[in-house]
């Protein structure tokens, strides 16, 4: 039986797809640990942009609800402020911090069975992950799913349909130019436009492909009852 290392779901695809609700609903539903790397690139560019620097000194971690803790303190709701998502790809593009995730990733997908969602999970994170996934959907959709996201947490003032479009637009740009670890589809993974579907339609159709054969593994170290 594969160990525990192996059992990896990447979720790979620009924002406003869908992936992070998917991935944690995925990870629900196997008993899997849920790794939000978005929300890791996002603390980097909250520390470098509150403290005017970035150093690897500073702890990332997570709390049981899968909220964003930076040295301790809970920052979830800050590193998703429009202002992050602006600056963002800057600090992702560092060789740096990309070297330091990646690592902090590999170690947290090597203990325990995990669901992770990104740009370069399935690329360069987990290469040999047995189950990956690409999401797209188009512009339009993607922004209006950005903005309600935004609405709902109170954080949509000033922001309208365009601007939302514009900075999905240039961070695609940004992350799919960039020299290292660039939002990219593995050649092995299952593309999914979600722009017609559901959150229910999208978790379903991913949990169909990876089937009875995550259902074994897990069970193997992670029983469900
Ligand atoms: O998924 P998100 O929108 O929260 O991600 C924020 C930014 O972090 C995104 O614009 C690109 C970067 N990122 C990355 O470079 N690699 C990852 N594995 C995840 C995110």
């Amino acid at each position: 039986m594969p160990n525990a290392a192996q059992i990896i779901i990447a979720i790979d695809g620009p924002s406003g797809t869908g992936k992070s609700t998917t991935a944690k609903l995925i990870a629900k539903e196997l008993g899997y640990t849920y790794l939000d790397t978005g929300a890791m690139y996002r603390a980097v560019a909250w520390v470098a942009e509150s403290m005017g620097t970035w150093s690897v000194g500073h702890n990332i971690s997570f709390n049981e609800k899968n909220q964003i803790l930076i040295n301790g303190a809970n920052r979830e709701s800050e590193i998703r402020d429009p202002k992050i998502s602006a600056v963002v790809s800057k600090y992702s593009a560092l060789p740096e911090v990309r070297e330091f995730l990646t690592k902090k990733q590999r170690e947290i997908g090597s203990m325990q069975p995990c669901v992770l969602d990104g740009r370069d999970i399935g690329t360069v994170v987990f290469p040999n992950a047995k189950h990956k996934f690409f999401l797209t959907a188009d512009y339009k959709t993607r922004a209006a799913r950005r903005l309600l996201e935004l609405q709902n947490s109170g954080k949509a003032e000033g922001e309208t349909l365009e601007s939302v479009e514009k900075n999905l637009r240039e961070r695609d740009a940004a992350d799919t130019n960039r020299s290292i670890a660039p939002l990219a589809k593995a050649k092995d993974a299952i593309e999914i436009d979600t722009s017609h579907l559901t959150i229910q339609q999208q978790v379903q159709k991913i949990l169909q492909s990876v089937g009875e054969v995550a259902r074994c593994e897990v069970s193997e170290h992670n029983p469900k009852g």
